[in-house]
């Protein structure tokens, strides 16, 4: 059980998915960029399965799919932390969609306070966790899955935050960093076996994420982004920034030297 109270490693999804025409997996549903990718998502005909530890608001997410798309869309628990629990989690995924599982979107993540962080070592990790470790070992599954099947698509939201270290939130951005890096690996390894693996890198979304946080700037909707998803996904990008202009301004920002970027308050 989780702290929402679901439990993790089994589930009894109401609709049979064989009949479903392709589908697509959508992990930490409850994300508002999440939603809006799901719903995106489910405009271009997909059914979705949606994923989140929260099921009270999954199953509402769920709902709202269907009553707006008319898409088949169904809720599942899932808690990114319990990795004992992910390959039963993936069997469910594959028991219920078979070989109409076209996709995955990895959307969970978390981000707390840099300076209590820097306090509290037990937090850290779980930002680690969280953002790295857990997204790892879900992701690791669907790519073999994906590789012996020799088709089938990743699509992961990293951040901006892991293009550089600033101080505000380095365990945050490492964990991103990392995950990219690890995107990057996966990417190369898939490609010949015809997988794709899309690095979503967003900049500052209006999401609850961010609510409060200081220094925002260009903020982006949450439904743009979710839009911006959807289409990285259908191009199959490699790498795509979200809005697209925060690939040059992350451009600048990575090219700054060193002995200047470190007296910078960012
Ligand atoms: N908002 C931004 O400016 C921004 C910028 C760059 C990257 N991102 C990334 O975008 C992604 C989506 O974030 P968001 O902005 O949409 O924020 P959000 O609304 O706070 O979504 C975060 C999601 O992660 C889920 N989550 C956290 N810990 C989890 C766990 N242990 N197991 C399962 N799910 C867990 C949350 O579930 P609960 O609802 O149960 O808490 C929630 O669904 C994240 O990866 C984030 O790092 C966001």
């Amino acid at each position: 059980m989780n702290e929402h109270g679901t439990n993790t490693t089994t589930c009894t999804p109401h609709v049979q998915a064989a009949a479903w025409g392709k589908g697509v997996l959508v992990l930490g549903a409850t994300s508002a960029i999440a939603r809006a990718t799901a719903l995106e998502l489910a405009r271009q005909g997909y059914a979705i399965l949606l994923a989140a530890r929260d099921m009270e608001e999954n199953e509402r997410i769920a709902t709202d799919i269907r009553i707006r798309c008319g898409s088949p869309a169904v809720a599942l628990p899932f808690e990114a932390l319990d990795v004992e629990s992910h390959p039963a989690f993936v069997q469910t995924c594959r028991d219920m969609l078979g070989g109409t599982l076209e996709g995955v979107v990895v959307c969970f993540g978390t981000l707390e306070p840099q300076d209590e962080l820097q306090k509290d070592f037990t937090r850290a990790r779980r930002v680690l966790d969280v953002n790295f470790t857990a997204a790892v070992s879900i992701i690791e599954a669907f790519a073999l899955l994906f590789e012996q099947r020799h088709s089938g698509f990743i699509a992961v939201i990293s951040s901006v935050a892991g293009d550089r270290g600033r101080q505000s939130n380095y365990h945050y951005g490492a964990a991103k960093a990392g995950l990219s890096a690890y995107l990057q690996g996966l990417r190369n390894r898939l490609f010949s076996a015809g997988v794709s693996v899309t690095t979503i890198k967003p900049g500052f979304v209006d999401t609850k994420m961010t609510f409060g946080l200081p220094g925002l700037m260009m903020v982006a909707s949450a439904e743009s982004a979710g839009k911006a998803v959807a289409t990285a996904i259908r191009k199959r990008k490699d790498i795509a920034y979200v809005p697209w202009f925060w690939r040059y301004i992350m451009l600048i920002i990575i090219h700054i030297p060193e002995r200047i970027f470190k007296r910078l308050r960012l």
